[in-house]
């Protein structure tokens, strides 16, 4: 039978044995994934673990406060922070393809990793010690749609399997890849995280970069960001998080649509929707929202976001749509 304290006396003893005395560092993205993988790993082999948070500026409001404060007081992790977001708009700027975004992103997140590395090198030599691996919050989900499970068609590069870089230098460690997100749920409470980290709704490692349809922009990235605030706070008003499994909000930021508001005609963006219901992401309906929570959200948004004149619900299930748009 399945027990988190077996599977997490279990990866200990493989984490101690893959590590040794090296020293390791761990990709913190603010998802329940990376948080849990980064506790799991801090938990087997303590101080040898540098976390590094990337703020890649795709991130959605609060979250890098959640990681710097809130994470880092439950778990004593050490923390470094990279300020990233100039570089990865400039590499994404005029990209429109969800596979080249997906591609660039993953890319830069490594690269920032081996900047910090050649930091930290320089102290893990002073104390002996080379920092030879990197930890993955990677999921069985993730491996079987990036077709590293079962010679699966790729689906989407889910930029934790499939986007790395030929030339890594870091040996992963990933000891949530053959678990599904509710397993990896009470591993994170059986470590003794915050429900608000262990319960958290999945969020994509390319954030919210695959979440604009057309040029990611920082105009773009604003508006977005206010969009998805208000229908996350709606949503968990109206006691919804244990019903939906996450609610990807997406900007069409290349169609407009004439609008009345005011008085004037606008010209504006529409923002979708996308409620789903799920076990594991691998299939998912669209969870049906109450009438008046959708209206409450659809109004807010395009009172309070500009350049936002329509709010449409995706009522598509997986398959045929994936979760995510892009
Ligand atoms: P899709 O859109 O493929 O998403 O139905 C399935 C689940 O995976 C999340 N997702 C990602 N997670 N890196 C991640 O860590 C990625 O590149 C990525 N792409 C999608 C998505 O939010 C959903 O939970």
């Amino acid at each position: 039978d399945w027990n988190a304290g077996n599977v997490i006396a279990e990866q200990i003893e493989a984490i101690r044995k893959q590590v040794g005395n090296a020293r390791v560092i761990s990709a913190l993205s603010g998802g329940v994934d990376s948080a849990v993988s980064t506790a799991l790993v801090h938990e087997a082999i303590g101080d040898q673990l540098t976390a590094v948070f990337v703020d890649h500026g795709l991130l959605r409001k609060g979250e890098r406060e959640q990681v710097e404060r809130d994470y880092v007081a439950s778990t004593g992790v050490r923390l470094i922070t990279v300020d990233a977001e100039d570089i990865f708009l400039g590499h994404l700027a005029g990209v429109t393809d969800p596979e080249e975004k997906r591609k660039i992103i993953g890319r830069e997140f490594i690269r920032a990793f081996e900047k910090v590395q050649l930091d930290l090198v320089a102290e893990a030599k002073a104390e002996g010690e080379p920092i030879k691996f990197l930890v993955q919050g990677t999921l069985y989900p993730d491996v079987v749609e990036s077709g590293g499970g079962s010679g699966t068609a790729n689906i989407k590069s889910h930029h934790n399997v499939g986007g790395l870089p030929e030339d890594l230098d870091f040996e992963l460690i990933e000891p949530l890849r053959a678990l599904f997100k509710d397993e990896v749920r009470a591993i994170g409470r059986e470590l003794g995280l915050p429900e608000a980290i262990v319960g958290r709704q999945p969020f994509p490692g390319p954030g919210l970069g695959i979440r604009i349809v057309g040029e990611v922009t920082r105009e773009r990235l604003d508006i977005l960001r206010e969009a998805d605030a208000i229908a996350r706070a709606e949503l968990t008003a109206a006691g919804l998080d244990d019903t939906i499994w996450q609610c990807p909000v997406v900007l069409l930021a290349d169609v407009r649509s004439v609008g009345v508001q005011g008085d004037g005609r606008t010209y504006g963006h529409p923002i979708v929707l996308r409620p789903v219901s799920s076990e594991d992401a691998m299939t998912a309906d669209w969870t049906r929202v109450p009438y008046d929570v959708l209206a409450r959200i659809s109004n807010k948004i395009t009172n309070q976001v500009p350049d936002v004149n329509r709010v449409v619900l995706d009522v598509t299930s997986k398959p045929p749509g994936t979760i995510e748009w892009e």
